[in-house]
């Protein structure tokens, strides 16, 4: 199933896949920030807000007040505001990274096509402004590097056919600048990052339950940093600017500044050509080949009761409940909106109706995927059951993002493959080991808190474990359930859980059913036959 995802983009995601096991290794999945990345994003976001508005109340907005009360916050207050301005310089440094590593991991995970246009899409224009927040901000410093940056924007701003006259005529000597040049900058160091705000609340409007605010763990950690960082080589000024004279030599901020040198000596109508260009290039990104469209999950009627399951487990904001069409005397019908539908089958797993133990009926549930009907999952479950050979048997249900599981097939292992992990209704757990189809399940999918259809592993968890609808039966001992979060890099460490799970399943003996009820026994406690 490696079609799932281009081959360009196949080795950005073999260190993606690498980079996130080792951090999970050392932060543990939950704090990896390789795993936070959009709500670290957000941390960021918000400590410059924070740090701006008390470096706002200082800050003397004029040609000469600027550069001195910035001084003043550096110099004399600089166990308050001076901290504050490093702390506001390095998190506004952190939001650069953390949006790049963001945008290349939505990349690599091929996150950024089909109906998830709209996420991928409404980021661009954020890219732009957090530049344009950022360089105003190293203006309003008003020194050496600040002029620098000046003249070297406005004179690129002045390539562009808009201005009627050239802007960097302000910056030709003292007397040209005024102090409603500084009212127009410190306007637009606060607008910007506003209008963001709002360009990146429209970003989620197409995730459910997006994660903006990192772990507590993880966002202690990031904090400390920052302020380990102010305190170690604290944002300082480099002299008072001086337009009489040309800045020497001044030190860049690689981050926001990196292309300033690029700006500076090559012919603006080729940094600007190649500028658009690349924005063009990333805005488009999700419609140039290949394509990519998996079908829409589909609601049958028949046999949905508006329980509204679907609706609250899509990670896309895909369902809505509707009043009821066909006169049936049910609350609402599930409704599946195509243009939001990532295909990746939760909802089905979520639905009460998606039970391999129908047969009077054809197995049709209330939702289900065009592509990879819960009917054929069943008809894959027992045609593996049927293969599997006398001793140990396990059913492994395999995400397809996690290819691994495929290539663990043998005579006591049978292999069915979903969309993601939380297609799997725990009443198809139920079924193998009830119906004595296999003596224990596995469901493997990507690695722990890195799912790729965002909620599919965590949903899983929560029903197997019996804390979320539809729950695992009672009646199905846990010691015969295994979930392995092994991910696509996770060969061995499946195969590992598939041999000691082997050896589990052998000393609990042939399965036999036990009460459903609120404390179950676990096994080897038999209550009945
Ligand atoms: C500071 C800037 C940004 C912030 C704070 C941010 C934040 C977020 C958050 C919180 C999510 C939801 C994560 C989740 O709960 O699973 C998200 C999703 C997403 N972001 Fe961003 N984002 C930013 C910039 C960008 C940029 C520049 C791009 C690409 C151009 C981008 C592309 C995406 C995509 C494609 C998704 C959807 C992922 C999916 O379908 O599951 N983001 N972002
Ligand atoms: S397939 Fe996934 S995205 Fe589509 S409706 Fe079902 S849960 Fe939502
Ligand atoms: S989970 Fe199934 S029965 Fe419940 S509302 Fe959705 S489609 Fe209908």
């Amino acid at each position: 199933m490696s079609d799932r995802f281009p081959a360009v983009t196949a080795p950005l995601r073999a260190i993606f896949d690498e980079a996130e096991r080792g951090l999970s290794k050392v932060f543990t999945p939950q704090w990896n920030p390789l795993l936070n990345l959009g709500a670290l994003g957000f941390f960021f976001y918000w400590i410059i807000v924070g740090s701006g508005v008390y470096l706002f109340i200082f800050f003397g907005t004029g040609v000469n007040k600027a550069f001195d009360s910035v001084e003043y916050m550096t110099r004399d207050q600089w166990y308050a505001a001076g901290l504050m301005r490093s702390f506001h310089r390095y998190a506004s440094d952190g939001l650069v990274i953390v949006m790049f590593v963001h945008l290349l991991r939505e990349l690599s995970l091929d996150r950024y096509r089909g109906v998830r246009w709209f996420s991928w899409l409404t980021g661009v224009p954020v890219l732009v402004l957090v530049y344009v927040a950022g360089v105003s901000g190293y203006w309003l410093v008003w020194d050496k590097l600040a002029q620098y940056v000046a003249i070297v924007t406005t004179e690129w701003l002045d390539h562009l056919p808009f201005f009627g006259q050239p802007v960097a005529r302000n910056f030709l000597s003292p007397e040209s600048l005024e102090d409603r040049f500084f009212t127009l900058m410190i306007f637009t160091h606060i607008a910007i990052p506003l209008i963001a705000l709002i360009v990146l609340w429209l970003h989620l409007q197409r995730i459910s339950r997006p994660r903006i605010n990192p772990p507590r763990g993880l966002a202690i950690g990031a904090g400390l940093a920052l302020i380990a960082l102010s305190i170690v080589d604290p944002a300082v000024s480099q002299g008072r600017a001086n337009l009489a004279e040309v800045p020497g030599a001044i030190g860049l901020d690689w981050f926001y500044l990196g292309a300033f040198p690029i700006l500076e000596n090559l012919p603006g109508r080729a940094t600007w050509t190649c500028a658009v260009a690349m924005l063009l290039v990333v805005a488009v990104a999700p419609w140039l080949p290949p394509m990519r469209r998996p079908a829409a999950a589909k609601v049958d009627l028949a046999n949905c009761n508006g329980c509204t399951r679907c609706v609250s487990d899509c990670p896309y904001n895909a369902i809505t409940m509707e009043p009821r069409s066909d006169g049936r005397p049910f609350e609402g019908e599930a409704v599946v909106d195509p243009g939001y539908c990532v295909g990746c089958g939760i909802c089905a797993g979520a639905c009460p109706t998606s039970t391999p133990f129908r047969r009077m009926s054809d197995l049709i549930p209330g939702i289900d995927l065009p592509d990879r009907s819960i009917a054929s999952i069943r008809a894959d479950t027992d045609c593996e059951a049927a293969r599997l050979a006398e001793g140990t048997r396990i059913m492994i249900f395999g995400c397809m993002n996690a290819e691994v599981a495929e290539a663990r097939r043998s005579p006591g292992v049978g292999v069915v493959s979903l969309t993601c992990s939380g297609q799997l209704p725990p009443a198809f757990i139920d079924y193998v080991i009830s119906r004595n189809l296999a003596d224990g399940v596995i469901v493997a999918g990507c690695a722990e808190s890195s799912c790729l259809n965002r909620r599919g592993g965590a949903w899983t968890t929560d029903r197997v474990e019996r804390l979320r609808d539809p729950r695992l039966r009672e009646r199905i001992p846990s010691a015969r359930v295994r979930l392995v979060w092994a991910g696509r890099r996770g060969a061995a460490q499946l195969q590992a859980e598939v041999e000691a799970f082997a050896e589990r399943l052998e000393s609990l003996g042939p399965y036999r059913r036990v009460r459903d009820r609120k404390t179950a026994p676990s096994e080897p406690g038999r209550a009945d036959a």
